[in-house]
C-alpha cells in the first residue's frame, strides 16, 4: 500500500503560517495514520497494522471531536445558551475537551468524574477552569453518590444548565460519523479491512464503522472490551455479567447505554488490565507512539485478530489519548510492579 505524503514532502515549512484556526475548538481531528513497523513483525503478522493517534487533538483525546460536535450542535439548537452551564458525568477525556471548549467559548463548565480517574485528568480539568465534583468508583450505578446521579442533581439544581449525556447522545455517533470516518476513509484511500477501537460510549466505533461500512461493507470492526464491563457478554447474547471494577480507563462500562450501534461490530475481544498496559509500553518503546492504556487494549485486541490475517490485509487501530496521561501509573514501574504487571 502506497504510504502518504510527510508534510515534509508537502513544501511544510515552520515560518510560514498560511492559514490559522479561529479558535482551538477548530483545531480538533485531522489526525495523522501511522504504520507500526517493529511490533506487527516480531509477533510473524504478516498484514499492515496502522495506528491513528488521537492523542494528537488538542486536549489529548478523540473526545475533543464528540464534545466539540455535540457543543457545537447544541448552540445551534438552542440547548445551550450563552452564558450557560455545561455538565456532564466523564472519565476525564471528555471533561478535558467540555473544558477546553468551555474556556474558549465562555461557558461554565462542571465535571462529575470516579475517583480511579489519574491524578493527571483530575488536576486537567481543574487547570480549565471547570469545577470537578470526584465521585467514588465503587458506587452503585443508582446510587446517589454514583458520577452519573451526582451529575444528573446538579443538572436540576442549576438553572440555565445543559447536560451532555455522552451516553445517551445521538449526535455522540454522529460526529464519528461526520469525522472520524470520512477522515479515515480519505487518508487511506478506501485501503483499509479491519478498524479496531475500545468501547467506552461506543461513540467511536459506532459511528466511525457505520460510515466505514456503509462505503465497503467487508470492512470488519472488532473492538476491545476490559474484563469486568458488560459489552463483550452483552454483544454475544444480549445478557447482562456481572461487572467488576478494572484498572483500564475510558473504556468498559458497567451498565448498557444508547450510545453503542452493536449492529456495526462484527466482534469483541475482552482484554485484561495487564495486556493493555503492556501493549500501550510496547509501543511507546519498540514505535515511538506515546498512547495511554485503552489504545494499548485495542492494539492488544487488533494484534490478535490480524494475527489471522493476509500480508495484503490492512488493519486500523485507534488510539484515543496520550501515555501522558497516565505517567503516575502505566508508565511508572513501580505502580506496575505494584499491581503485578511486571514480570
Ligand atoms: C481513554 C479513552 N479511551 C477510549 C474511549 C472510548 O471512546 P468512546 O466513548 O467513543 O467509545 C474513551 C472515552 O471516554 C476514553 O476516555
Amino acid at each position: 500500500m502506497d504510504k502518504i505524503k510527510t508534510t515534509r514532502e508537502n513544501n511544510y515549512s515552520p515560518q510560514k503560517v498560511e492559514k490559522f484556526w479561529n479558535d482551538i475548538t477548530e483545531a480538533v481531528g485531522r489526525t495523522p495514520i501511522v504504520k507500526l513497523r517493529k511490533i506487527p513483525a516480531e509477533r510473524g503478522i504478516r498484514a499492515t497494522v496502522l495506528v491513528k493517534p488521537e492523542f494528537m487533538n488538542p486536549t489529548g483525546s478523540v473526545k475533543d471531536r464528540m464534545a466539540v460536535f455535540v457543543l457545537n450542535e447544541a448552540v445551534r439548537t438552542g440547548e445551550l445558551k450563552p452564558g450557560g452551564t455545561i455538565i456532564e458525568a466523564t472519565s476525564g477525556n471528555t471533561g478535558a475537551a467540555i473544558a477546553m471548549y468551555a474556556a474558549a467559548h465562555g461557558y461554565r463548565a462542571i465535571l462529575t468524574i470516579p475517583a480511579k480517574m489519574s491524578k493527571e485528568k483530575i488536576d486537567t480539568l481543574k487547570a480549565f477552569g471547570a469545577e470537578v465534583y470526584v465521585c467514588p468508583t465503587e458506587a452503585e450505578p443508582d446510587s446517589p453518590e454514583h458520577y452519573y446521579q451526582t451529575a444528573l442533581r446538579l443538572q436540576g439544581e442549576i438553572p440555565n444548565a445543559y447536560f451532555m449525556k455522552q451516553y445517551f447522545n445521538n449526535n455522540n455517533i454522529e460526529s464519528h460519523y461526520r469525522t472520524t470516518g470520512p477522515e479515515i476513509w480519505e487518508q487511506l484511500g478506501g485501503q483499509l479491512d479491519v478498524f479496531v477501537g475500545g468501547i467506552g460510549t461506543g461513540g467511536t466505533v459506532s459511528g466511525t464503522g457505520k460510515y466505514l461500512k456503509e462505503k465497503n461493507s467487508a470492512i470488519e470492526i472488532v473492538a476491545a472490551d476490559p474484563y469486568g464491563s458488560i459489552f463483550f457478554q452483552y454483544h454475544k447474547d444480549g445478557t447482562l455479567a456481572k461487572p467488576h471494577t478494572y484498572l483500564v480507563e475510558g473504556i468498559g462500562e458497567d451498565m448498557p447505554c444508547d450510545s453503542i450501534d452493536y449492529s456495526v461490530i462484527d466482534k469483541i475481544y475482552q482484554v485484561s488490565d495487564r495486556d493493555s498496559f503492556r501493549a500501550a509500553r510496547d509501543l511507546t518503546r519498540k514505535e515511538g507512539i506515546f498512547a495511554g492504556g485503552s489504545g494499548g487494549a485495542a492494539l492488544h485486541a487488533a494484534l490478535v485478530h490480524a494475527e489471522k490475517l493476509d500480508a495484503d490485509k490492512t488493519v486500523l487501530v485507534i488510539l484515543p489519548d496520550s501515555g501522558i496521561k497516565y505517567i503516575s501509573k502505566i508508565f511508572n514501574d513501580d505502580w506496575m510492579r505494584e499491581k503485578g504487571f511486571l514480570d
